[in-house]
């Protein structure tokens, strides 16, 4: 298994692969032509550039970092499923959710204490809370400068999102420490704090492209559905990957109190729910964290998470079907894809590990 994946990594050139953990993903299966990358590129340092050279170097900080650019490739592939190529208007909606995720990062990563983020030191360990907190401001101000441009409709989706990601990430903090956070509350959570814009990336796409009606509420949905399955994907990585495959610590999301589905599913297994409660119940320390993590993957809540995440990647393929166009049938074959990096944690592939 693992020799045929350098083989097949071989295969493919470094420039089209972004790494997002375990297994590199190839978003450019994805097929928006690089030209219009490039364009997202020039546009986000456009949007930033102030007068204030500190304001210019934390705000461009993490654009030169890198970061998949996952959410404009949804809003050009959207744009082109609706049968338009880059216009300008697609260009600039594309870069505004980009930048609202930026600003997203740089508020998350006060919030988690994190420092690192895209491979280099995060804004808040680098500046301080203070810097990292006016300096995501000023990205999401910049997005809804390039919003109103784009018009009403398009200004006022992206700030009904921004309300919707607040409200996510404020019911996962409510959550913290909480052992009795059900599925319900985590698809909740991770629908505001990351599906939404998923959404709203493939949604501003159709609708700067001037796409039809059911057209764009249908892309919508495919960027909803992809959403879910990408957080439940990073948050079953947390637990289940090893710090070389994920290029940071796993654990985190427990260590902070972060409950997310696999540790919810795993809580109610009749075999390690007892265990595991009274571990959470003393808050997860370095010391325990080896033991939560071996009950979790015992409990087979990796297999429960990934039948969740299969039904989203099964409406996402249904509708890309409907659709039938290429670049919503290629956003299909990425969630297959993200899914598939699931399967390799469930019980029936692990023993493949090695
Ligand atoms: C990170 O998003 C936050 C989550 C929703 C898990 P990405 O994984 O898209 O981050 P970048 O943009 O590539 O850095
Ligand atoms: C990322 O959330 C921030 C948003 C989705 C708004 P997480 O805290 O779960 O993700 P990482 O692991 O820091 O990227
Ligand atoms: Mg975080
Ligand atoms: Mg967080």
């Amino acid at each position: 298994m693992k020799l045929f994946r350098s083989w097949f990594l071989a295969q493919i050139p470094a420039h089209a692969l972004v790494f997002i953990g375990v297994q590199p993903i190839n978003l450019n299966q994805v097929k928006v032509p690089g030209e219009d990358l490039e364009k997202i590129e020039a546009e986000l340092r456009l949007s930033v550039e102030t007068s204030d050279p500190v304001l210019s170097e934390v705000a461009t900080h993490l654009i030169e970092a890198g970061g998949k650019r996952i959410r404009p490739i949804l809003a050009l592939a959207a744009a082109r499923a609706v049968g338009e190529d880059s216009t300008i208007e697609v260009v600039r909606g594309a870069s505004a959710v980009e930048l609202v995720h930026l600003a997203s990062l740089y508020h998350d990563d006060v919030m988690d204490e994190a420092n690192e983020r895209r491979g280099v030191v995060s804004v808040n360990a680098r500046w301080g809370n203070l810097i990292a907190v006016v300096s995501g401001d000023f990205l999401l101000a910049r997005a809804a400068g390039i919003a109103a441009r784009l018009g009403s409709e398009i200004a006022e989706l992206l700030a009904d999102t921004l309300a919707e990601m607040c409200e996510g990430q404020i019911a996962e903090v409510k959550d913290g420490f909480n052992t009795s956070r059900s599925k319900e509350e985590y698809l909740r959570a991770i629908s505001g704090k990351t599906a939404s814009l998923m959404a709203t990336s493939a949604r501003i796409g159709a609708l700067a492209a001037k796409g039809e009606r059911g057209r764009v509420q249908a892309l919508t949905e495919i960027g909803n559905n992809f959403g879910m399955l990408f957080q439940i994907r990073d948050d079953v990585l947390d637990i289940a990957a090893s710090r070389e495959e994920l290029r940071k610590l796993p654990g985190q999301d427990l260590l902070e109190g972060v409950y997310n589905l696999p540790v919810i599913m795993a809580l109610e297994s009749k075999e390690v729910g007892g265990e595991l409660r009274a571990i959470l119940d003393e808050k997860v320390t370095e010391e325990s964290l080896p033991l939560a993590t071996k009950l979790i993957i015992k409990s087979k809540s990796i297999d429960g998470c990934y039948h969740i995440a299969e039904d989203y990647y099964q409406k996402t393929r249904e509708i890309a079907v409907d659709l039938a166009d290429p670049y919503s049938m290629s956003i299909a074959e990425l969630c297959k894809e993200l899914l598939g990096s699931i399967a390799e944690f469930t019980s029936a592939e692990s023993s493949d590990r090695d």
